[in-house]
């Protein structure tokens, strides 16, 4: 097929290239050149900002559209539009923060979707969620029966610029106590973005239209569960020293961020962000390598990054020794 990928150079857009490339797939990427220039020998790239310069798209036509890379209603609107008769399927990676409270296990798509309350606001950082519903609807809208909408939940794996999952691999590597977050039997979510990205070609092959959830895995992972994987899958002997909800807010561990998938129970309006219904995706298809697979290969992928990265999630060896001294446990 010939694919247009609108972005397709930083994380789930590179992985979806990849699993296109090696399908045997035709690609066209279309980002501003910035990120990853020429990451892709012999692929062709069309550079220029989604915003402005979708002219240089003009007169083309793909199989089909996978837009990684849609944030804002407007700029969605227009690629949506722009494409509506180059293409027949668009794909718009969206996300679970779309629902408008996620209060609840099990939501599945049906659930009533986030709106803004300012509808002029285009800040992305604190509206993120309502924004990709709006950005879902410009597409439903431009391509009606022939979009595929995908809400993933933390998408993890190689490449995650985002330093969130891939603290726990790194850090249970590295062995000893590892402070462990809230109660072990706390569900989590996550995808790979390998499986995620198989999963959107296998749709987009077979012409597949509708809204998904797509997070796993099948059946209920716990947290305790989602760390011994990780230990597992990177070699490592780590021990949980388990610390609660409230003995983490105490000490301010920044929930989410501070350690990753940790989101205390208090909470009410996320206590269903990592339980939500993937019942659809999985009679769609949706199929999950192990998580000690997607540990050991973030692992991997880690330590080929320079020396001295600044974590962007996670918190600091010195952090966790003095949270882990407070519980009664030797530093590792
Ligand atoms: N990470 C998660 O856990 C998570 C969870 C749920 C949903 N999601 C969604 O998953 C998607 C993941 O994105 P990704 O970053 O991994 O995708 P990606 O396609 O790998 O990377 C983003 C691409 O967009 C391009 N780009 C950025 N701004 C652009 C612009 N103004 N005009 C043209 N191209 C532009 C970048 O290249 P240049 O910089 O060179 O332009 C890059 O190629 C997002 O839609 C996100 O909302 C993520």
């Amino acid at each position: 097929m010939r694919i247009l990928v609108l972005g397709g150079t930083v994380f789930l857009g590179r992985h979806v290239v990849e699993a296109a490339l090696a399908r045997g797939h035709d690609l066209t990427l279309f980002n501003r050149g910035q990120s990853a220039p020429g990451l892709f020998p012999g692929v062709e790239e069309v550079h220029g900002d989604r915003a402005t310069d979708l002219g240089k798209l003009a007169g083309r036509s793909w199989d089909a559209v996978i837009d990684t890379s849609g944030y804002l209603p407007r700029v969605v609107r227009a690629s949506a539009r722009a494409m509506s008769g180059s293409t027949g399927h668009y794909t718009f990676i969206s996300t679970v923060s779309v629902y408008r409270a996620l209060r609840e296990p099990g939501m599945d798509e049906s659930a009533p979707l986030a709106a803004l309350d300012d509808p002029t606001s285009e800040d992305v950082q604190a509206n993120y969620g309502p924004l990709k519903a709006l950005c879902e609807a410009e597409v439903e809208a431009a391509l009606p029966g022939r979009s595929l909408i995908l809400r993933p939940g933390l998408i993890v794996g190689p490449w995650d610029p985002s330093d969130r999952f891939s603290y726990w691999p790194w850090r249970l590597a590295r062995g000893g106590d590892g402070l462990a977050p809230g109660r072990p039997g706390r569900q989590v979510q996550v995808i790979d973005a390998r499986d995620l990205a198989a999963w959107n070609l296998d749709l987009v092959e077979r012409g597949a239209t509708g809204t998904f959830n797509a997070t796993g895995p099948a059946r209920v992972l716990t947290m305790e569960a989602m760390l011994r994987g990780c230990a597992e899958g990177t070699g490592s002997g780590a021990r949980f020293v388990w610390a609660g909800d409230e003995f983490l807010i105490k000490r301010k561990v920044a929930p989410w961020m501070g350690l990753p998938l940790w989101l205390p129970e208090t909470d009410v309006d996320s206590r269903g962000l990592l339980a939500v219904s993937v019942d659809r995706a999985l009679a769609a298809g949706l199929r999950f390598r192990p998580l000690g697979e997607t540990a050991r290969d973030t692992l991997a992928w880690l330590r080929t990054r320079p020396q001295g990265h600044q974590w962007k999630a996670g918190i600091s060896a010195q952090r966790e020794a003095e949270l882990l001294a407070e519980l009664g446990s030797s530093p590792p």
